[in-house]
């Protein structure tokens, strides 16, 4: 199950991630926003950080206008690794490297057809489990 999450700003975004996800086969929650209506990114990316941080959800995807204010939001709950992408070499190297658990993108930054890419990528991409980077991770636990 992935957890989706945006703001205003990422809503029309979302809404082509969740139809690429479906065509996929890929299951998904949404945790709002659900209109296009002025609301505040870190309600949402709450919502969708607990549930990935409980393991209702193996991962997330969340949309803002930027990508930046939802997951610096998101990346404030524990346990939550949220990478800001906007080419495919980053999302593969954090899933490869920091095995990311949610990605982030700003609507306003990408156009839906680089942004679908990227999503692909972070999916399909799996954690190295070297040690050196299980090491790392497990330092910013610590922190
Ligand atoms: C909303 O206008 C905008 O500030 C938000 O989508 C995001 O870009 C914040 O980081």
């Amino acid at each position: 199950m992935i957890a989706l999450a945006s703001d205003h700003g990422g809503y029309g975004l979302k809404q082509e991630i969740k139809k690429h996800l479906e065509e996929r086969g890929l299951e998904y929650k949404d945790y709002g926003c659900y209109s296009e209506e002025s609301c505040d990114y870190p309600d949402f990316a709450h919502k969708a950080a607990h549930a990935v941080a409980q393991g209702e959800c193996e991962c997330g995807i969340l949309i803002c206008g930027t990508g930046i204010g939802i997951s610096i939001a998101a990346n404030k709950v524990p346990g939550i690794r949220a990478a800001l992408c906007h080419d495919c070499f980053s999302a593969a190297a954090t899933k490869e490297h920091n095995n990311a658990n949610m990605l982030a993108m700003g609507a306003r930054v990408i156009g839906p057809g680089l942004a679908l890419k990227i999503v692909d990528t972070f999916l399909d991409t799996p954690f190295s489990n070297d040690e050196r980077h299980v090491r790392r991770i497990g330092k910013i636990e610590e922190i």
